[in-house]
């Protein structure tokens, strides 16, 4: 049967999308997010380190909540559960990876952006999403449209979502939580700047817990 992946969310209202290349940032970074008030992060698949990542964060930091993203492949599910995944995301969805989250048990936040993209996750029997790239395929207003139409759907907007529009987001009935990429960059884990992901982190969630309230 379906897992509500929002719930497996433990309540987060924000998702830190990283992109780790150096194993040893992933506990300082994962640390200085939990610090912050943020207790569940997504590592993408996109770097080669990114299964030994999870690991790490999976052993050293209980507290985090550990997503895995840009899971493109069935086989993929498998890996990351055995890192230690216990949420996951994909840009898209197919039967294929539908199937694939089934077998693994495992929460699963695929995309969708199109009303015949979210009809076929319905008949796949999902109904929370991401809506990614946000930004670029019509943004709130899309997302508006969508809770007319799709009552019982809800969405993670990402790809472009940043302090400046989460309020557009996070107003609307059919988004539960937002994620993105400005919370860590590769500059702030390159210079060690773990406080001010902490700052960061802790500046987003006060943000989104304010819009949420
Ligand atoms: C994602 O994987 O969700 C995106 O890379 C996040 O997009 P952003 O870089 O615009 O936050």
């Amino acid at each position: 049967s379906k897992i509500d992946v929002f719930a497996a969310l433990g309540g987060n209202p924000v998702i830190p999308v990283l992109v780790v290349e150096d194993v040893a940032h992933a506990v300082p970074m994962a640390k200085a997010l939990v610090a912050g008030g943020l207790t569940a992060l997504e590592v993408t698949l996109r770097t080669d380190c990114a299964l030994s990542v999870i690991e790490r964060i999976a052993n050293e930091v209980p507290e985090a909540i550990i997503g895995v993203g840009t899971v493109t492949r069935p086989e993929q599910f498998d890996e990351v559960k055995k890192a230690g995944a216990q949420f996951v995301v994909s840009p898209g969805l197919t039967p294929t990876l539908a199937q694939a989250a089934l077998d693994n048990e495992m929460p699963y936040l695929p995309g969708a952006v199109t009303a015949s993209e979210v009809i076929r996750a319905m008949e796949l029997g999902i109904t929370d999403l991401k809506f990614f790239p946000a930004g670029t395929s019509g943004g709130a207003a899309a997302l508006k449209g969508f809770s007319t139409v799709f009552a019982g759907v809800r969405f993670c907007p990402t790809g472009g979502v940043k302090p400046g529009n989460m309020a557009d987001y996070l107003s609307l009935p059919n988004v539960v939580t937002v994620g993105g990429t400005w919370l860590v960059t590769s500059e702030m884990m390159n210079n060690g700047e773990w406080s001010e992901i902490t700052r960061i982190a802790a500046e987003a969630r006060a943000q989104a817990d304010g819009i949420l309230a």
